[in-house]
């Protein structure tokens, strides 16, 4: 028996569905898919996502560690799977028994895996990262070829593909255009046939197609999610993609508190007059981004209510002056649309001065997501 809900996500699988395949559209025909489902499939809940896009024709998944590979392997047995991250020493092993391919940025990675792998007498499948911009991970473009050469002679290693990472095609045409041009050019200098060649992440999926190759690893667009910035993303895709989760909670409190009254810790927000306070069941605890106070809303019943004073760990206040039959029990909406109104992840992560990726991994594992739509799996 489960309790009722007081805060808790609620995930569309048939939106899920749908961008996946307006995002195979996009990649075209042919080439393959890699999800990025790293941080809890962006907070929508890593092994039901991970189950269903078995389902829904994901080819390869991009994972940020160790952890989340076996919660992949968990739900389904054979699917490829890259960690994006570097693979620390003690932990090769580990990938090499899981069947992880990892990203190799140096010879002495290249050289450690090879060692191990062949005391292990297993083969491993790698992805060499080269850097042209983002600073992260990957060799230089210059030292591109040396190292293929050397990973090509090093036993029980086979160098499966070849990659990049965009730093802000969101925002930059011609930084972007430099990475990409660096990528195209660092490949023909190179003497390799790789089953996998990719570079576009969402913002180079809608921004910068001519580097599609052969897979591309969209992660915010999968959940519906576009990455904001300067750049105008294509009307069709804007169009059709769909938000996967909205977030929701309960109005556990209401009362009318007379002008001059100060709500929350601090007390830096006083009332200017008198108004109707409804208490709600969603705080910092539940990873809704405190740093939104003083500009954050919620949906209750038809209206967009501002939140008031600090959020705190477990619970924040919301203005319902203009809702007088609200009542205990109501539902409010942290993320999600009802009636004329809809505030996003990207309108929540404005709020509090940071990006939608941030507020999707930021709920936390308080939060109940429940699976809507289709058979979850
Ligand atoms: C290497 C790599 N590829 C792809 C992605 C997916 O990015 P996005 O969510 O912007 O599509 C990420 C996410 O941070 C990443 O680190």
């Amino acid at each position: 028996m489960s309790y009722p809900q007081r805060c808790w996500a609620e995930i569309d699988l048939i939106a899920l569905r749908n961008n996946l395949a307006w995002l195979r559209h996009r990649i075209g025909s042919g080439n393959q898919i890699l999800t990025v489902v790293k941080a809890d499939a962006y907070g929508h809940g890593l092994k039901q996502i991970a189950a269903f896009l078995m389902q829904s024709g994901t080819n390869i998944f991009g994972v940020a560690n160790l952890n989340e590979a076996r919660d992949i392997r968990a739900v389904g047995r054979g699917w490829p799977i890259l960690m994006l991250g570097a693979c620390l020493p003690d932990e090769m092993e580990y990938a090499i028994k899981d069947n992880v391919m990892p990203t190799i940025s140096s010879p002495a990675e290249a050289k450690r895996f090879s060692k191990i792998a062949k005391k292990m007498k297993r083969n491993i499948r790698v992805h060499l990262k080269i850097d042209t911009g983002m600073g992260r991970l990957g060799c230089t473009p210059g030292q591109a070829g040396a190292l293929v050469e050397a990973i090509k002679q090093l036993p029980n290693l086979s160098l499966n593909g070849i990659y990049t990472h965009y730093a802000s095609a969101e925002d930059k045409v011609a930084f972007s255009k430099r990475q990409r041009m660096t990528f195209a050019k660092t490949l023909k200098s190179i003497n390799h046939e790789f089953e996998f060649t990719h570079a576009n992440n969402s913002a180079a999926l809608l921004h910068e197609p001519k580097s599609i190759y052969n897979l591309a690893r969209p992660g915010l667009l999968v959940y519906g999610v576009m990455p904001p910035g300067k750049r105008t993303p294509p009307e069709l895709i804007r169009k059709h993609l769909q938000p996967a989760l909205s977030w929701k909670c309960r109005v556990s409190f209401v009362k009318n508190i007379a002008k001059g009254t100060p709500l929350s810790y601090g007390q830096k927000y006083v009332s200017p007059k008198k108004m109707r306070v409804a208490t709600l069941c969603a705080g910092y605890g539940d990873g809704y981004l405190a740093s939104a106070h003083g500009q954050a809303k919620v949906i209750i019943g038809d209206k967009l209510c501002n939140i008031l004073g600090r959020i705190t760990m477990d619970q924040m206040l919301a203005d319902v002056s203009r809702l007088p039959s609200i009542k205990i029990g109501d539902e409010a909406i942290l993320i999600g649309h009802k009636h004329n109104h809809c505030i996003t992840a990207h309108q929540v992560a404005q709020w509090a001065g940071t990006i939608p990726w941030e507020t999707l991994a930021a709920i936390s594992h308080r939060v109940p997501r429940l699976y809507r739509g289709t058979q979850a799996a």
